[in-house]
């Protein structure tokens, strides 16, 4: 096992929890504006974001590798609206798939194909994440300031399931 490369992913492991902070601090502003669609679509965003850190964990639980917990940073909950809140969650996403790339080739250049196949999963996953995320923030750029439009919206995000 390769020490540095095992660090490097116990820090991914940590970001994807700190990413559920951030998606529920987002859900906290959603909800104070009354976004209430939009809140559950964040609080989902949080869950799922806590499944990849136990993916993480149970993963380097496996390699033996001793995992920490290396605290967070306070969370953003103010946003001008929510094609702001939507277009941050973007950004987020953006970066931990640039994060995920990054540990793929290290894993490639350390020969490592275990951690290489466990990272297939996280690759496919955030073309995933980015798209479900872009989209939301496409349709809200459209929509602008219609009140009619952001309503019909946040309903919309109220359905998501998973
Ligand atoms: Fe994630």
């Amino acid at each position: 096992m390769d020490k540095k490369l095992f660090e490097n992913l116990d820090e991914q492991m940590n970001m994807e929890y700190e990413s559920a902070y951030i998606y529920k601090a987002m859900a906290a502003y959603a909800a104070e504006e009354d976004w209430t669609g939009s809140e559950h679509w964040f609080n989902e965003q949080a869950r799922e974001e806590i499944m990849h850190a136990e993916k993480f964990r149970n993963f380097l639980h496996d390699k033996g590798f001793k995992i920490s917990f290396k605290g967070m940073q306070a969370a953003k909950t103010d946003y001008k609206s929510l094609l702001e809140a939507f277009q941050a969650a973007l950004e987020h996403e953006q970066l931990i798939t640039n994060n995920i790339k990054k540990l793929y080739k290290e894993a490639v250049e350390k020969e490592d194909y275990e951690v290489q196949v466990f990272l297939n999963w996280f690759i496919e996953e955030q073309v995933e994440e980015e798209a479900n995320v872009g989209s939301v923030v496409a349709r809200l750029e459209k929509i602008g300031d219609s009140t009619n439009g952001l309503f019909m919206m946040d309903k919309a995000l109220g359905k998501r399931e998973d």
